[in-house]
């Protein structure tokens, strides 16, 4: 079988074992000497002096080497533990065997680059290993964008060719099942770290594959985190407190990567221990720590186009599996009417996030959700069943200067006429920049009473409310 070689493997040094070594499981190909060995040696002499060009030329030589050496699908059958302790006695024969000049540390990091090319995601690797990236956007082969600290910038990070980004690309959705190429040129996918990928490949992306990478953060925000961020006051994060505890049913609204997700997670830490969770996500992102939780995940069509479980079917499901409270990661459809139902028959406490710029938007969101989906319901009694339904929108927001702040507390009253009446609890008040471009503002309660006072007494939060409210 392909396993770890037996016996001690050469030092880089010296020369490696003789070919008659009991059953070598990789056969390393014998070319001392050949005229390309000695370019490369020539090569590799002033490598690190040279140009980042001759750098990949070289490793590009020694890859070669590598891929003629060894069974790559025999490769494939081993952990990347063992598939990286491979490549490296591998290489590291070739070089030694080549005479090759490469210290140590130029020798692991050729090791560390093919091992990256060869199982990895290539040149996206130590960007993947870093925390604090937050999103990682590849615009074809040549250029790459990050955004760590809420800016985005461009890296010197560039791929071969757009070739050698198809291929990695199409070895992440290989991972979960999926494929994609010009039949079928967009594939969600997960690494293996859960991190969201999204690829979309020519012919539909002009200018090469686009490949872009949610980062999935192990270490998930917690509310005292965002208020020594500043991006809220821990009046306000008192609040959600309060709201998360006394069951409140709640819209989590923002934009793309404003941190909808972040803060639905931190509501869910006001959770009881005690209460029966469903969440529904497209891809799992939520930690919930309580003991009883049931995670749901949806499942696109299959390459046939079969097989498609909606959020619709989740949260329909999950109806029927005696929840408490339910979870929808993010609301974007018909599925919004059903967990109306939800909230209204209840399973107080549910909560979910709706792509929205401000709390009224993410209402006529709702609404526009329920009519798209078919339902043909007069408007106001869509309105109604959401003012009865929604008790809280949060509304999270990134802000120009790439701060996440979180600008309002809102609650839904009920009607008034054909409108739906909502009342700020907090607000984020911009006041101006400073000198470096932040913006300056401050969160403020409004002052105002809000209706679900008694509900928070019937929990014994009374005191924490009017705390929270400064009142
Ligand atoms: N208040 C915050 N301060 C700093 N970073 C944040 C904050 N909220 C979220 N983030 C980070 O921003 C990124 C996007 O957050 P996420 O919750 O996934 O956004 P959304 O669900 O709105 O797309 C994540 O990397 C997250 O860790
Ligand atoms: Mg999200």
């Amino acid at each position: 079988m392909f396993g770890k070689r037996t016996g001690t493997p050469a030092p880089a040094a010296k020369p490696p074992p003789p070919a008659s070594a009991p059953e070598p499981l990789v056969a390393v190909v014998e070319a001392p000497a050949s005229p390309a060995v000695r370019e490369i040696a020539a090569e590799t002499a002033t490598l690190f002096g040279g140009t980042d060009q001759r750098y990949a030329e070289v490793k590009q030589k020694i890859f070669a080497a590598l891929v003629e050496a060894v069974d790559l699908t025999a490769l494939g059958k081993l952990n990347a533990t063992q598939v990286r302790e491979e490549i490296a006695d591998i290489v590291g024969e070739i070089i030694a065997m080549r005479s090759i000049v490469l210290s140590a540390t130029e020798q692991q990091k050729i090791v560390g680059d093919i091992c990256n090319d060869v199982l990895g995601l290539g040149p996206l690797e130590p960007l993947v290993a870093r925390d604090d990236i937050a999103d990682i956007m590849v615009n074809g082969a040549e250029r790459v964008f990050i955004e760590t600290a809420g800016k985005v910038q461009l890296t010197d990070i560039r791929f071969r060719d757009n070739a050698q980004l198809m291929n990695i690309c199409q070895r992440i959705v290989a991972a979960v099942g999926r494929r994609v190429d010009e039949a079928s040129p967009i594939c969600d996918a997960r690494l293996a770290d859960g991190s969201r990928v999204n690829v979309i490949a020519p012919p539909c992306a002009i200018d090469g594959p686009a490949l872009t990478i949610r980062k999935f953060k192990k270490e998930k925000l917690t509310l005292a985190k965002l208020v020594s961020f500043g991006s809220i006051s821990p009046q306000g994060s008192r609040l959600l407190e309060v709201i998360g505890n006394c069951r409140l049913n709640c819209i989590v609204s923002g934009g793309t990567g404003s941190g909808k997700t972040t803060l639905l997670n931190c509501l869910t830490a006001y959770i009881d221990k005690t209460e029966r969770v469903i969440t529904c996500e497209d891809t799992a992102e939520l930690q919930l720590q309580q003991p009883h939780v049931v995670r749901l995940e949806t499942r696109p069509p299959n390459l046939e186009g079969a097989g498609q479980i909606t959020m619709r079917d989740l949260v329909r499901n999950c109806l029927r599996m005696r929840p408490e409270r339910i979870i929808v990661g993010e609301v974007r459809g018909s599925e919004a009417f059903d967990l109306l139902q939800a909230m209204n028959t209840g399973h107080d406490g549910s909560m979910g996030t709706i792509h929205a710029n401000t709390p009224r938007e993410a209402i006529s969101r709702i609404e526009n959700m329920i009519a798209m989906g078919g339902f043909t319901l007069p408007a106001k009694t869509v309105r109604e069943q959401i003012a009865s339904a929604v008790h809280v929108i949060v509304q999270a927001a990134r802000l120009r200067d790439g701060s996440r702040k979180i600008t309002h507390i809102t609650e839904v009253l009920g009607m008034e006429g054909d409108v739906v009446t909502l009342q700020d609890l907090f607000t984020f008040e911009i006041y101006g920049e400073d000198s470096s471009g932040r913006i300056v503002g401050e969160h403020k309660p409004s002052g105002l009473r809000p209706s679900f006072w008694d509900r928070a007494k019937y929990f014994g939060k009374e005191r924490e409310l009017s705390e929270a409210l400064g009142t």
